[in-house]
């Protein structure tokens, strides 16, 4: 995405608040449209996430064998079976880190030939992290970019089970084993050095595969070349706290306003955000569904904003917000005192690299930043100024956390290439009119 220039001014707002539902959970679709595309029959999926990388997943299902039909509200795939095609064009995974090395895992497993690609962002991702894995399985699989970035090339065969501890505490990469472990004979064990999200072992254990989870550790029984023979089944994907997390902050900054998010994704592993906006001063209440339990957790939000003081990530919060970091400094440059990220090394290797990239765009609206090899420290409490370009870098999280930052700002801010929004939150603009933004 980091063609786009296409840029919009960010006005202070008076006030953020209100009540809105935001759109479908990105890692949860991802997810969902692989499973329902090895399914047997047809799968209705809802509040599948419209935006650009998860249409990516869906079209690669589509270009291995499954039917895809989209509606306004619902999403019909009939899967494949189990029987994937080897398609004869490469497979565009488009902006997402997420989907190419997933569907890297399945099709590893599946032994299916193809070529894997992405835009210019993606095409500068490290893929070791999956290959490494994959070819001790045995895959056929070799990342063909220059510095062990995309293309990935996969030329079939089959797979054995591992048992696997991961270098990084990486939900992607967890996946990436099990989806590949589910076509391999025995047992894949994966060890996680530190939790993160499990949206994949909650929906293997959905979809009717078994898991057996001892704390850190997962043991997946394979089902062999043919894989699992899971049924087309009802899915609905629940709001994403991701997304969610942009207005959290946006109203935690704000004394006494209130915003409460309906029909949204509370599962713990991705709500360290709402323990770290707590410390800040933000007083949060969370109301879980009681029937919610045997898949993702989902409720109710209601966050009320507050004069927000500095804090310190601690180390083990860290992958359980790891998307929402661009959004603690954000808090950190309103907040007074110091904040401070640290052991966050993964946001170098994001959509881009997010310590540097958040470190210049603080800069250019006159906060006080220092920047480190794992993180950043950034001392609050000055009204934001632009005086240098705020860019997303094609990084959609940069380009919204930016938003959120100019709502506390002295005046606008202009944020260059916004384009990238729509991989994540095509709705973004209209749900922050919806809160009391206003953009020109
Ligand atoms: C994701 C895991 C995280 C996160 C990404 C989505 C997932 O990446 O940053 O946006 O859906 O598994 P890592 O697993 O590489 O940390």
């Amino acid at each position: 995405m980091s063609e786009s220039n296409t840029s919009a001014t960010v006005h202070p707002s008076e006030k953020i608040s209100g009540t809105l539902t935001v759109p479908g959970d990105k890692s949860i679709s991802h997810r969902i449209a692989m499973l329902s595309g090895i399914a047997h029959g047809e799968s209705e999926i809802r509040g599948f996430l419209r935006g650009e990388d998860c249409e990516c997943t869906l079209n690669a299902m589509a270009q291995l064998g499954a039917e895809v039909e989209y509606g306004d509200e619902v999403i019909r795939v009939v899967g494949t079976g189990g029987v994937l095609h080897s398609p004869s064009e490469p497979i565009y995974m488009g902006n997402s880190g997420t989907g190419i090395r997933l569907i890297s895992g399945l099709l590893a497993g599946y032994g299916v030939k193809a070529v894997l690609t992405g835009d210019a962002s993606l095409s500068g991702r490290p893929m070791r992290r999956v290959s490494d894995p994959l070819n001790e399985m045995g895959a056929e699989l070799e990342v063909t970019g220059e510095k062990g970035t995309p293309p990935i090339t996969l030329q079939g065969g089959k797979v054995r089970a591992i048992n696997y501890t991961l270098p990084m505490a990486s939900a992607q990469v967890k996946s990436c084993v099990l989806l590949a472990g589910l076509c391999a004979e025995g047992l894949t064990t994966v060890v996680e050095p530190q939790p993160t999200r499990d949206h994949t072992e909650r929906l293997f254990i959905q979809a009717g595969i078994p898991l057996h989870i001892n704390g850190l550790e997962i043991e997946l029984h394979g089902f062999g070349h043919a894989g699992p023979q899971i049924e087309g089944r009802s899915w609905q994907v629940p709001g994403d706290f991701s997304s969610a997390s942009f207005w959290i902050v946006a109203t935690a900054m704000r004394p006494g306003q209130t915003l409460t998010v309906h029909n949204l994704g509370l599962n713990h592993r991705r709500t360290a955000l709402l323990n770290v906006m707590e410390r800040m001063g933000a007083q949060i209440t969370v109301d879980i569904d009681p029937d919610t339990s045997e898949g993702e957790p989902l409720g109710t939000l209601t966050v009320v904003g507050a004069a927000l003081s500095g804090t310190e990530v601690f180390e083990d919060e860290v992958p359980n917000l790891i998307d929402e970091l661009p959004l603690v400094a954000v808090a950190g440059a309103i907040a007074s005192g110091k904040t401070e990220i640290r052991n966050a090394h993964e946001l170098r290797v994001k959509e881009t690299d997010r310590i540097t990239s958040m470190v210049e765009n603080l800069r250019a609206a006159s906060v006080e930043v220092e920047e480190h090899e794992d993180g950043m420290s950034i001392t609050g409490g000055a009204k934001p100024v632009q005086v240098g370009p705020i860019q997303s870098f094609g990084d959609h999280r940069m380009a919204m956390s930016m938003a959120v930052l100019a709502q506390c700002a002295e005046s606008p801010l202009t944020i260059d290439g916004i384009d990238c929004i729509k991989t994540s939150y095509p709705t973004f603009w209209d749900d922050l009119k919806q809160l009391g933004g206003r953009i020109s």
